[in-house]
């Protein structure tokens, strides 16, 4: 596995998982269209970096070590050094198909393209690259720098040896890779949409308050998070549009967004990162 990786798309995952990169010694190159976007996300890292030296868990020397392996571009030109592209733009199909027809065209043929996509079908991203063996899906959790899953997503085609080149990269990042087969959301966002979803409509039929039921989650199931602050958490137009694309794949209605859900996305409620969803926040 060569030294630099490429992170296409810099919004919180694209960030989170360049500072894991870092962090165990790889080069990153972070690719977004968007200038804009492009220096917004390298102040998040840098936001990022700064706490990790206040609390001492990095000196000033690794810190600045870190930001210069670092290189910022708006073109997929820089990725043709990169062992493994890792795409992680929002939750649309004909973007990230966009970006692999785009990125197949300068990446080296030895690297492997992975998708960060939460719900989307690996087969299907797969049909945008010219050899699909290379493809995979290794979807990062939020905080991407702090938790240890990497849910690793095995298309069709994925060959054995990219299924164990990520395998040894994401064990090289600190993190613990746990293997599923293709299917809309995968594992996780299948348990994790419907128990949200569940706990939204319980909260809009006025069976109890957002407070009681993230209480219950919490003193009962000892989750970090209840279910109504992790949608905030995660975003609440993340999580309508994971449930968005598992029902119109599986037609099952238990990933239907709850009406609640749709509305506060309709409003620009969409969480922690709009200063509101269910709860506000400063
Ligand atoms: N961004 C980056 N880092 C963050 C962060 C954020 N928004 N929030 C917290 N952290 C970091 C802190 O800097 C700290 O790092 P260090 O250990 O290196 O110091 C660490 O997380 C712990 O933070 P705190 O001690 O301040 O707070 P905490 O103990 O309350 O933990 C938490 C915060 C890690 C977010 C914890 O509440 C938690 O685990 N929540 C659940 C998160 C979760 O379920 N994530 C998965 C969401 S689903 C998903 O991502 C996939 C999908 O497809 C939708």
């Amino acid at each position: 596995m060569g030294q630099e990786i490429t992170v296409i798309g810099v919004g919180q995952m694209g960030t989170g998982i360049a500072q894991a990169a870092l962090q165990v010694g790889y080069s990153v190159v972070l690719i977004d269209k968007n200038i804009d976007f492009l220096n917004k996300g390298f102040a998040r890292l840098t936001t990022n970096l700064d706490k990790a030296l206040e609390k001492g868990k990095i000196t000033a020397q690794e810190k600045e070590a870190m930001l210069k392996r670092v290189k910022l571009s708006q073109t997929m030109d820089a990725i043709k050094d990169s062992s493994i592209i890792m795409e992680a733009v929002p939750e649309l199909i004909d973007l990230k198909l966009e970006i692999f027809k785009n990125a197949d065209k300068f990446c080296s043929k030895d690297s492997i393209l992975a998708t960060n996509t939460s719900s989307i079908l690996i087969n299907r991203l797969a049909t945008a690259v010219s050899d699909p063996s290379r493809f995979i899906g290794l979807h990062f959790f939020n905080p991407a720098n702090v938790m240890k899953l990497v849910e690793v997503v095995v298309g069709e085609k994925t060959s054995k040896k990219t299924v164990d080149e990520s395998l040894a990269f994401i064990t090289s990042m600190n993190k613990i890779p746990v293997k599923v087969n293709d299917a809309p959301g995968f594992i996780s966002n299948r348990i994790l949409m419907v128990f949200i979803n569940e706990s939204i409509t319980a909260l809009e039929k006025g069976i109890a308050e957002k407070e009681a039921i993230d209480s219950i989650a919490k003193l009962g199931f000892n989750h970090p998070m209840g279910p109504i602050e992790l949608a905030d958490f995660i975003g609440l137009d993340v999580c309508k549009d994971i449930m968005d694309f598992i029902y119109l794949e599986t037609k099952e209605e238990k990933f239907k967004p709850s009406p609640l859900l749709v509305k506060l996305v309709k409003e620009g409620k969409l969480g922690r990162k709009a200063g509101e969803g269910f709860y506000k926040y400063n």
